[in-house]
């Protein structure tokens, strides 16, 4: 009887028909053998399905509803697919000839692409892929942190990993599996539209944000997707997808660092090659950089995603292919798995393979890591929403408790000569005005509206602070404040005794032909946009006290203000509850802790501007201008006062770094403890400084604290020019501060290598 029962059992196994039907739908099964089971059971035709990405049905309808029929037949305007209907797309997926969607911005869409699916011969689940940047913040009702520019300035990943984990959960509830985040590009040029939804300048903090934000997102069930891969932060004029040229060296040193940590540290399940061109390759046909970098030597295992429409750019924009087709051959070859986004795409892949130029044996590959994907996520046996569930998490109070802690921390105190926190009793009527004083500016880029009562604006959250508030309504259009506007506000002003003016920028992707920041609105200046200043000197010529507030995703370069303004407030976009976290720093309720992640520019001449320069950066400076930055990385002020003593190195590798950090003000505060090395001579030019470490610190008045950090051997080694890693022997120099600026640090010698 037992050799029958087990010559049924390896019958079985061997069909791939187990107790409860094919063996892939088991999940009893160990993935790798579902994989392979279901890979045995499709057809050419349903592999390429998974590696074909189509945007959301709604996406489509909005097209549909307002296009002509010579646009509907026409082409990809706004997502809109030629010849194919928003019904053709829903037929598709249940013959399983679509693997994943993007912005799918509802469950019930979400619940109905994944019952179509159901539908197919194979009845695999698609995946849902969606930019959640800070929060899922293209879905209504979710939770919106601040943008990760903000993230970056609270110095604190925990927290911003914890952040990450309630996006997925909310992204979950909602439907989507598949973030495409976290951007971790490093970003140097304050002109680019996109360094609101970066980590800033370090390639130390930027790493350490990006590890956080991975480990969030797929601890708590989405697939993280790190991008863009590469540099697309420093396009040669500012504008977004522009070139850019750079040398291994400075790859490998600077930009790929924080590639390199994702995956070591926290394996993200997907990458997003860039727009941009990387010396004369585009990134998207770049083996180099998806198949010799990430995969050979990081280890990346996951899946590769186009950008928007990037694979067609290769012929259309780089031509570097003579059509579409050709281009789909080169960046398939080149490492890409997934197309973002439509048609086409499927019918070029199988005349490749039909025609010899693209082995079956690529879209397999592509297909499996697809596959578990779909399978580690859970999906065949958990497909649809819970909406009973959604209502627990969403928008719960606890991610709203994170994402308020996220945003007291990450606003910056620039400049204060002592009139904040605001005494009420001193200032017993405050006027609010500025375009971002009101609205959904906090919110960033990658937010659509969001329930009114889901945010706290700086109005707001000034008025909770029980002060006399007057408001000047300038409107929240930035680009259209009137004559009567900026006169009305000033009358407002004489008759107050302070105004806090929130100006800045414009993100928020609700405001699609308004906004002045965020993904394609790139500037060749970086002053305040419109009459913004004009409206903060009118009120400063009021000879009343006057306090700027910064609601912005890009370093803007406010000289006039913060030469002249007693207190300058650097807020960027502090999300749902950024209102109020504001209103408790002006007001001394929260002490201020932030700092800047990236360089504030004193003019745009100075960009690309950043910290960690070679020492030849400032060799000469401009006869018009100078070389100072408005602040420098890493700055932040605080309600107290911190001081630094005894820097020591001691013992062999790793180094064990102490220093002491004292508050010698009169009240707790929080400081960012940040510790710089340079190689003082090395074989190839090295930065005056670079960050490699940092700790937030709490520091009740009068306390001292000892801070340790170590440095290993890979903190004092540097790629050369030729791509290869260094370490050499030799005289270096440790710094510790809470800035990167030359003043504010401690410093103290050693001999690497003794
Ligand atoms: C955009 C962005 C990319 C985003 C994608 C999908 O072009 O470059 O970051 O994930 O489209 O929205």
């Amino acid at each position: 009887m037992k050799h029958i029962l087990l010559a049924a059992v390896v019958a079985v196994a061997a069909s791939g028909v187990s107790a409860v039907g094919p063996l892939y739908l088991d999940p009893k099964q160990p993935v790798e053998r579902r994989v392979d089971d279901l890979m045995e059971r499709m057809t050419l035709d349903e592999k390429i399905g998974q590696m074909c990405q189509y945007v959301g049905l709604a996406h489509m309808r909005e097209a549909e509803k307002n296009a002509t029929a010579e646009e509907l037949a026409a082409g990809h305007a706004r997502a809109f697919y030629k010849g194919l209907s928003s019904y053709d797309v829903e037929a598709m997926t249940a013959r399983g000839e679509i693997g994943s969607f993007l912005h799918v911005l509802t469950a019930t869409e979400a619940d109905h692409l994944q019952k179509l699916a159901a539908e197919s011969r194979l009845k695999i689940p698609v995946l849902i892929g969606i930019d959640a940047i800070h929060g899922n913040g293209l879905v209504r009702g979710s939770t919106i942190y601040p943008s990760p520019i903000g993230l970056a300035s609270t110095f604190d990943p925990a927290l911003v990993e914890q952040s990450a984990r309630q996006t997925a959960v909310e992204m979950r509830a909602t439907g989507s599996h598949w973030a495409f985040a976290p951007n971790i590009e490093i970003a140097r040029d304050a002109r680019w539209g996109r360094v609101g939804e970066c980590f800033g300048e370090d390639p130390c903090l930027v790493s350490a944000m990006g590890v956080a934000t991975v480990r969030g997102l797929q601890d708590a069930g989405a697939l993280a997707c790190v991008k863009h891969l590469v540099a697309g932060g420093v396009p040669n004029n500012g504008t977004n997808a522009a070139p850019v040229e750079m040398g291994e060296g400075e790859l490998r040193n600077a930009f790929l660092p924080p590639f390199k940590a994702a995956v070591e540290q926290a394996q993200p399940w997907s990458m997003m090659p860039a727009h941009n061109e990387l010396n004369g390759v585009p990134c998207h046909s770049s083996s180099w950089l998806m198949e010799y970098v990430m995969r050979r030597e990081y280890g990346f295992a996951g899946i590769s995603v186009s950008d928007w429409m990037d694979m067609e750019a290769i012929a259309s924009k780089h031509r570097v292919a003579a059509n579409t087709k050709e281009a789909f051959l080169l960046s398939v070859l080149a490492g890409v798995d997934v197309h973002m986004h439509g048609p086409e795409f499927a019918q070029d892949m199988k005349e490749l393979i039909e025609e010899g130029r693209l082995p079956a044996s690529r879209v397999d590959e592509a297909c499996r890591k697809i596959l578990e994907a779909k399978f580690r996520l859970g999906l065949f046996e958990n497909r649809y929403t819970d909406p009973a569930a959604a209502k627990q998490t969403v928008f719960s109070a606890g991610h709203r408790n994170t994402a308020l802690e996220l945003a007291r921390r990450s606003i910056v105190l620039l400049k204060n000569d002592g009139i904040l926190p605001l005494d009420k009793t001193k200032y017993k009527k405050i006027l609010v005005t500025g375009p971002n004083a009101d609205c959904q500016a906090t919110m960033g880029d990658w937010v659509f509206d969001q329930p009114r009562e889901n945010y706290t604006t700086i109005l707001d959250g000034i008025r909770a602070q029980g002060a006399a508030v007057e408001f000047a309504d300038v409107g929240w259009n930035l680009r259209t404040i009137s004559d009567q506007a900026v006169r009305a506000a000033v009358a407002k002003a004489r008759a107050c005794d302070l105004t806090i003016v929130v100006v800045g920028e414009d993100s928020f992707r609700e405001h699609w032909t308004e906004k002045t920041c965020g993904e394609n609105r790139d500037r060749w200046d970086i002053t305040l946009w419109g009459r913004q200043q004009e409206l903060v000197e009118a009120i400063h010529a009021t000879g009343k006290p006057v306090v700027v507030v910064l609601v912005t995703g890009r370093p803007l370069a406010v000289k006039w203000i913060a030469d002249n303004v007693p207190a300058l407030v650097q807020a960027w976009e502090p999300g749902s509850t950024g209102g109020q976290a504001v209103g408790e720093v002006l007001f001394g309720a929260v002490n201020p802790s932030g700092k800047l992640p990236m360089t504030l520019p004193a003019h745009v001449g100075q960009t690309p501007i950043y910290y960690n320069y070679k020492p030849t950066q400032y060799f000469r400076t401009w006869i018009d201008g100078t070389r100072d930055p408005l602040y420098p990385f890493g700055h932040g002020l605080s309600y107290t006062s911190f001081a630094y003593s005894d820097l020591k190195v001691e013992g062999q590798l790793p180094y064990t770094v102490t220093v002491q950090v004292a508050n010698t003000g009169t009240r707790a505060g929080e400081e960012v403890v940040q510790l710089y090395l340079r190689d003082d001579v090395s074989t190839f030019t090295r930065p005056v400084k670079e960050l490699k470490g940092f700790l937030r610190v709490a520091l009740a008045p009068g306390e001292k604290k000892s801070v340790t950090f170590t440095l290993a051997a890979a903190d004092f080694s540097y790629y050369g020019p030729d791509g290869k890693l260094r370490l050499e022997p030799g005289a270096f120099t440790v710094m510790a501060g809470g800035s990167s600026r030359d003043a504010a640090l401690i410093k103290t010698a050693i001999n690497y290598g003794d």
